[in-house]
């Protein structure tokens, strides 16, 4: 809070910064579009895991938000970011009856159907029926459905499981997700059509489907405009993707564009040698990055992109490493700030307590990140 009106480049460093600017850009990109279409947005908020971020997606038009863990949806919930009818949908399946006992006590304390689960197995259905019935409640219920991970088959194993829900008295069945992945539009048009596909089979058997949600940042035109989906549940688009990083990195599938308003303010702390560069921040600071995804990250000084050749992190350091006698590197002095870009965004902020708010390479605020490392 006291950082309000510092220069960014007085921060001391490693720091992980926001652009307000870009940041906005981003929330006003997406909600133009639920509108334009017609898709709810449920934001997944294990990318931002701030309780202040929540907030100004639900002011943006949010129907609530998602998490992936228990713990994200108690902090987050205990945070009083979900007035109104706005609810909270955790995305991961749970099977440790105290964790259950929890989501339902969330609902007992403030209102039915305020904390809602997804599940794919049968066994996890009766011991929240079990739970709920003993608390005199219902508890509100989503079945993930399987492009991948967890979930479970498309079409009738997804209906069977309805049927069984449906009949369980304390137990209220609100519908399905399918998250198809940050796939290429094909693909998603195939995985969508599998999740709306089994929606209509569900209603066949005469039970009411509210929710279809499915979505990512990278799909969340294609499957935002899918006949029959009713939400989209991206949750990097608020850091960017594309060729300006910093979602999963620059690869971004369907010419998918926002900008990148995320990066660590780093600084070099060594120059000795002519090819390279190394700053303050490491592997620590950055967090580890996507199965898959190359490590790079984008260089910047005073918004002017650095061209480095690759970069390496340790724990507590990256070094950039520029060809023999290139004059990027001629342009960079030892205790220079340059803001880096990370490749994958949601291990990025769970690495960091607070996320510096920028404007006019001023800090206007400073935002804790609420929900930082809970794995529960
Ligand atoms: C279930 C689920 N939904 C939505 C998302 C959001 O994806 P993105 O951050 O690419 O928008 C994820 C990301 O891993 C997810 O696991």
């Amino acid at each position: 809070m006291l950082y309000a009106g510092f220069n960014v480049q007085d921060l001391p460093t490693p720091v992980l910064l926001l652009d307000l600017e870009k940041f906005n850009w981003n929330i006003e990109k997406m909600f133009a579009f639920s509108k334009k279409v017609g898709v709810n947005i449920r934001p997944h908020a294990k990318t931002f895991k701030s309780a202040a971020i929540c907030n100004r997606l639900i002011e943006a038009g949010a129907i609530g938000i998602m998490t992936q863990k228990l713990s994200e949806a108690d902090v987050l919930l205990n945070s009083g970011i979900l007035y109104g009818n706005k609810n909270i949908l955790i995305s991961q399946e749970l099977t440790d009856p105290s964790k259950i006992e929890c989501l339902v006590g969330y609902n007992v304390a403030m209102e039915e159907g305020k904390v809602l689960t997804s599940l794919d197995d049968l066994r996890e259905a009766e011991i929240i029926n079990k739970i709920a019935e003993r608390w005199g409640t219902k508890q509100h219920v989503i079945i993930e459905m399987s492009h991948g991970r967890c979930g479970t088959p498309p079409g009738q194993p997804t209906v069977d499981l309805a049927k069984k829900i449906q009949k369980m008295p304390s137990l209220v069945f609100r519908g399905i997700y399918g998250y198809e992945n940050p796939v290429k539009q094909e693909v998603a048009l195939q995985r969508n059509k599998q999740t709306v596909d089994t929606a209509n089979m569900i209603r066949e058997a005469g039970i009411p489907v509210e929710i279809v949600s499915a979505g990512s940042t990278a799909t969340y035109e294609v499957t935002g405009t899918y006949p029959g989906i009713t939400e989209i549940e991206p949750g990097s688009f608020v850091f960017g993707v594309g060729p300006e990083g910093s979602g999963y990195g620059w690869k971004a599938e369907n010419n998918v564009y926002f900008k990148n308003s995320l990066s660590v303010l780093t600084s070099i702390i060594s120059t000795t040698h002519e090819d390279r560069v190394v700053t303050d921040a490491g592997s620590k600071v950055f967090g580890a990055p996507n199965t898959g995804v190359v490590p790079p990250v984008l260089a910047y000084m005073n918004n002017e992109r650095i061209g480095f050749e690759r970069a390496g992190f340790s724990e507590e350091h990256c070094t950039l490493q520029f060809k023999e006698g290139s004059e990027e590197r001629k342009k960079l002095h030892w205790g220079q700030k340059i803001s880096l870009t990370p490749n994958h965004c949601c291990t990025t902020v769970n690495q960091h307590e607070k996320i510096f708010v920028i404007k006019n390479n001023k800090v206007v605020t400073v935002w804790p990140i609420t929900a930082r490392g809970m794995y529960l």
